[in-house]
Order: C-alpha cells, then structure tokens, then sequence
C-alpha cells in the first residue's frame, strides 16, 4: 500500500534545466561543437556555478541559457517551459567593464530595462535604481557617467541593474575575473552578502577553482573542448573565510586532478548522488 498522500515527500521541481544540450557554432568552413551533450537542474535560490577550462563552452551554454543561442540537440526549460529568446526573466552580468552604455548615468543605466521591460513609470525606476544602487554601497554615485567609475563600481553597477529586473536566474559569466585580486575577493563577499539578503537565483561562470567553491552552493565541473559534463558536486559547505583551510585545498586539489586527469573515473567522493551525467568521456 502506498504512503498516504500527505506524507509523501514531494522534491521541488528545478527551476531551470539543461537537458542534453549540444550547442555549434556554424561558420562556412566548418562546425565547431561547444558542448555536447551537457544536463544539469538548477532549483530556486541555488548558486550553481559552470566550472572548467577556458574553451569548454561555458559562456555559451550561459547564452544558450539566456536564450541568444539556440541548442543543435537536447532543450533548455524554465519553470518547465521550453527556452526559444532572450527574456527579461534572465539577465546576464559579463565580464567586461564596458556593458554599460556610456551616454546614460548609473541611475538611467538601471532605469532603462525598468521602462522597457518592466514598464515601470519614471518614478518607480528611479526609486528602484536607487534602491539597488544603496545595495551595492553606489548610493552616492546615481548621477555619474560609468566611465568617471573604476573597473569593480562598473560591475556593481551591472549587478545592481541585473538585480533590479529581479530575474528568475541571474547569469553571471566571469564577472570578476578582470578585477585585481582584492577587489575581486570584496565583489565575491558583496555577491554571497547579496544572496544572503535576496536569495535569488544564479547560474556562474568561472575558470577559477577557488571562486566556484567560494562563490557556489553546486559546481558542475566541465572537460575540456568540447565541453561535456565530468561531476556534479556541493560546495555550500565552503566560504570565503574557508578558502586556505584544509578541507578546502583538498577539495580544490580533487577539483583539479577530475578537470584535468583523463580517464579520471567520475562519481569521486562528495560527488552528489544525483550526478546521474558524472563521468570522464
Ligand atoms: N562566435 C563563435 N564562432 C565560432 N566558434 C565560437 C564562437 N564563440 C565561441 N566559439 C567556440 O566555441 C567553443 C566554446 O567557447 P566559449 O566561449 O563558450 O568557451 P568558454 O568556456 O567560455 O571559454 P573562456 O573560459 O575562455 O571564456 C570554443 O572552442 C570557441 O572557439
Ligand atoms: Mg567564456
């Protein structure tokens, strides 16, 4: 006889995701596969993080995710619906400093996806914008032109505007990787503090072993050219206070040895059970 029904444990549905997805870039000469084949669910308020070497189709399975780039095989699904554009839903910080466009200030450069996609009046943008510009610690800075800004208040910049539009996942790809190492380790501090204060959802990229474990609650870990899945694993147990421990310096070393060991057996210790694509191809 079957569990009665109010005691029947029913797992959350994913948010997000990617299921057997190939993504090609056709050019004349050839193809040239990015990924191939790659699956993985994101749930609500997760920090999953995209990790492998530079090539292995990170940022293109990020727009692939945004909706610019559509997958040759496998379906990419939010809330169970099936990715075909961009939408406001998901919005992507990059990593370079000038996605801002210069002529609008900081305030307008919030302010404009707010109009437009959200259709805010004037008003509530602005309101809004500085709402999020008091997050990121740029309250003073609404009436200043982005290129007055060094590298790490444009990226608050951006991720005040990415948050603004509240998107049911946030993309970030490499968002702190042009940024000097202090500054870099303040932005992942600011980032975890921001989660902690709005627990929205976000899909990472990064090539850096230390900040996936840092930054990340998941870590898919990524083989290289063309970029297949090797493990799935937990990181929420890691933080930047962490980082140098020992525990951390052995994760990051068995990190290390499954990116770039070949024949590297999958499934290693701490792999989580539902890593049902862990393996080394
Ligand atoms: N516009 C393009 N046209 C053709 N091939 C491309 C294009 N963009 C990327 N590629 C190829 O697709 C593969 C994956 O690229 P992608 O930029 O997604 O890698 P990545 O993991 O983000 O690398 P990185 O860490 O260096 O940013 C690479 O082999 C790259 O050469
Ligand atoms: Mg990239």
């Amino acid at each position: 006889m079957g569990a009665p029904q109010s005691l029947r444990v029913v797992a959350p549905a994913p948010l997000l995701q990617v299921d057997g997805v190939s993504l090609e870039y056709r050019t004349r000469q050839r193809v040239v596969r990015a990924t191939h084949q790659v699956s993985f669910d994101v749930h609500a308020a997760d920090r999953f993080v995209l990790l492998g070497p530079s090539g292995c189709g990170k940022s293109t399975l990020l727009k692939a995710v945004a909706g610019f780039v559509a997958p040759s095989e496998g379906e990419i699904r939010l809330e169970g619906r099936r990715v075909a554009a961009p939408g406001p839903d998901r919005v992507v910080v990059f990593q370079e400093f000038d996605q801002l466009p210069p002529w609008k200030t900081v305030r307008q450069n919030i302010m404009f996806p707010l109009r437009q996609a959200r259709g805010m009046s004037r008003a509530q943008a602005s309101e809004c914008a500085l709402h999020y510009l008091d997050k990121v610690g740029l309250a003073g800075f609404a009436d200043a032109y982005p290129h007055t800004l060094s590298g790490g208040m444009k990226q608050r910049v951006a991720i005040a505007r990415a948050l603004a539009m509240r998107p049911k996942v946030l993309l970030m790809d490499e968002p702190f990787a042009a940024l000097d190492a202090l500054t870099r380790r303040r932005m992942q501090e600011e980032l975890l503090a921001l989660w902690e204060d709005a627990a929205f959802t976000l899909l990472f990229v990064t090539h850096s072993i230390e900040e996936a474990l840092v930054v990340g609650n998941r870590i898919l870990l990524l083989s290289p050219h063309p970029g297949r899945v090797r493990a799935e694993l937990n990181s929420h147990q890691f933080d930047l206070a962490s980082q140098g421990g020992a525990e951390f310096q052995a994760t990051a070393q068995r990190i290390h040895r499954l990116l770039f060991e070949t024949g590297t057996a999958g499934g290693a210790e701490g792999t989580t059970a539902s890593a049902r694509t862990a393996q080394a191809r």
